[in-house]
């Protein structure tokens, strides 16, 4: 590139030479003659910038050429060189091209002759139009500041990192969370906010990255979940790193959130879910504790009295005079009384709780259950409960017996089964309850019925003990609900 200006302290021979260079790279030139107070200006320039043709050769038409606003900036430097204060100067300012327009040049001058007292006496120099590179330079610097804001603006931590994987950006985000200023920061090596054990094994997971020729990926894959503060605190992180090719090499960008808090609020939302759910454990064993309770003494209390009743009733029967029709009657009467008064305890005391389950166990209580659900609703039942299963403990025994209760007065209710099935089996750590009715099948819409609390009441049960549940209907072809609950260590018999 040619230079702007001549040499220092060049001779006419060289200032020639200059100028041929400088007018065939299409520099505008000037030479001023101090002494004289001409100047000439070189064709180029008088053509390019809107000089006044009738006094182009006075030097002060040159201020007529310049933006008003860089006049005073034009001047001052005018004067560091007449005066002999600066050997050379240099200042981009507008000037006015000949279609009207302001143009931004470059505006070079240098001292080529001096007299005695070191004032200059001739002054040559170029203009050079840098309009497109200025506006350009404009435009980039509009786009990095636009840049720069969102990358402040920005949540997350953002920071660059070059090839050597020294720190080249770290926005704000970035220093909230780390607790240091950019420039404490600033080429320094990435590792400086990681663990200490990451240090080593680190920098070739982002060389194998680069290497990989992937644009973004997030970093779990690379295991660097957590980072450390200023303070050396350890916190936990999502992040994700992108590179991208630049002319000198590559740059790796690594965006990152502090989940430290997401991380506290999701335990805290397990434990409170862990404390809810032991909670209803407890009350539900509370209430099937009192259940049993009374259902035992609607057996044991009310049960022995009325058939100690009954039998005084029958001896009553005995011991009555068949001429005594009407106490006949009233004595019929009273036994009919008893007979329903007995049964209706019987069933509220087996509603409450069956008896069975605590005397004899899962497998007993089931068969009771599932023979007097056959005979109401008229279908078969074919009943399977593996040895592990039949005597389990409590909680899961009055569960399981709970679940199988609802699901066949469902299967007698709403889809006229003519055949079901049920099993239990401890497969594993886990017991296995299949309910599947042969009826209409439960439609999707059924699962989560406003006003209907069987199925709720399933969903529950399984959820308090820590299992699963699933429920299919396949319609015309029948129901099926599956459970899975977890065995606990001292529920296994
Ligand atoms: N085995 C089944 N076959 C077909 N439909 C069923 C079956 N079980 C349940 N449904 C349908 O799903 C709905 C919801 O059942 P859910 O047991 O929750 O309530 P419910 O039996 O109607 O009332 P309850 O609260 O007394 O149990 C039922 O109303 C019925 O329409
Ligand atoms: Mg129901």
């Amino acid at each position: 590139m040619t230079e702007e200006t001549p040499p220092p302290n060049a001779d006419d021979a060289a200032i020639d030479r200059w100028h041929e260079a400088a007018v065939t790279a299409g520099l505008g030139v000037f030479d001023r003659d101090l002494v004289a107070g001409s100047v000439y200006r070189s064709p180029e320039l008088l053509a390019q910038w809107d000089y006044d043709a009738s006094t182009a050769d006075r030097p002060a038409d040159a201020k007529a050429v310049i933006h008003p606003d860089d006049r005073a900036r034009y001047e001052g430097r005018l004067v560091d060189i007449d005066s002999g204060a600066a050997d050379s100067t240099r200042i981009e300012l507008r000037m006015r091209a000949r279609d009207g327009s302001w143009r931004w040049v470059r505006w070079t001058a240098r001292i080529a002759g001096r007299d005695a007292n070191g004032r200059a006496t001739r002054v040559i120099g170029s203009v050079a139009d840098i309009h497109e590179l200025h506006e350009a330079a404009e435009r980039a610097q509009e786009s990095q500041l636009r840049l720069q804001g969102i990358v402040d603006s920005a949540m997350d931590a953002i920071i660059s990192i070059d090839e050597a994987q020294r720190i080249t950006l770290f926005n704000r985000a970035a220093e909230r969370i780390f607790g240091y200023g950019a420039g404490e920061v600033m080429g320094q090596p990435l590792t400086m906010l990681m663990p200490d054990r990451f240090h080593e094994r680190h920098p070739t997971h982002v060389d194998g990255f680069g290497h990989t020729g992937i644009s973004s990926r997030p970093m779990m894959s690379q295991r660097i979940v957590s980072a450390k503060r200023k303070g050396g605190e350890e916190f936990p992180i999502d992040a994700s790193i992108s590179q991208s090719s630049l002319g000198h090499g590559r740059i790796f960008t690594v965006i990152l959130r502090d989940v430290s808090i997401r991380e506290r609020t999701q335990r805290e939302l397990a434990q409170a879910r862990e404390d809810l759910r032991e909670l209803s454990v407890a009350s539900r064993t509370a209430r099937e504790q009192e259940n049993s309770r009374i259902s035992r003494e609607l057996h044991d209390e009310l049960g022995q009295n009325l058939t100690s009743l009954k039998m005084d009733l029958a001896w009553l029967e005995a011991n009555t005079p068949a001429d005594e029709s009407r106490v006949r009657r009233t004595l019929v009467a009273m036994r009919s009384v008893l007979d329903s008064t007995v049964a209706a305890t019987r069933r509220i005391s087996a509603d409450l709780r069956p008896l069975m389950l605590d005397d004899l166990g899962l497998a007993a209580a089931l068969e009771w259950l599932v023979e007097e659900t056959a005979r109401r609703h008229g279908f078969d039942v074919d009943l399977q409960v593996d040895e592990l299963s039949a005597n389990i403990a409590e909680p899961l025994a009055s569960q399981i017996y709970r679940i199988v209760q609802e699901s066949l007065t469902n299967a007698g209710r709403h889809a006229a089964a003519r055949n079901v099935r049920v099993h239990v089996r401890a497969i594993g750590p886990e017991i296995h309850l299949d309910v599947q009715d042969d009826g209409r099948g439960i439609a999707p819409d059924d699962l989560r019925k406003k006003g209907s609390f069987g199925l709720v009441g399933i969903r529950e049960r399984v959820y308090i003990l820590a299992g699963s549940v699933e429920m299919r209907g396949d319609p015309g072809r029948g129901t099926a609900i599956h459970v899975r609950l977890p065995i606990p260590a001292e529920a296994g018999s």
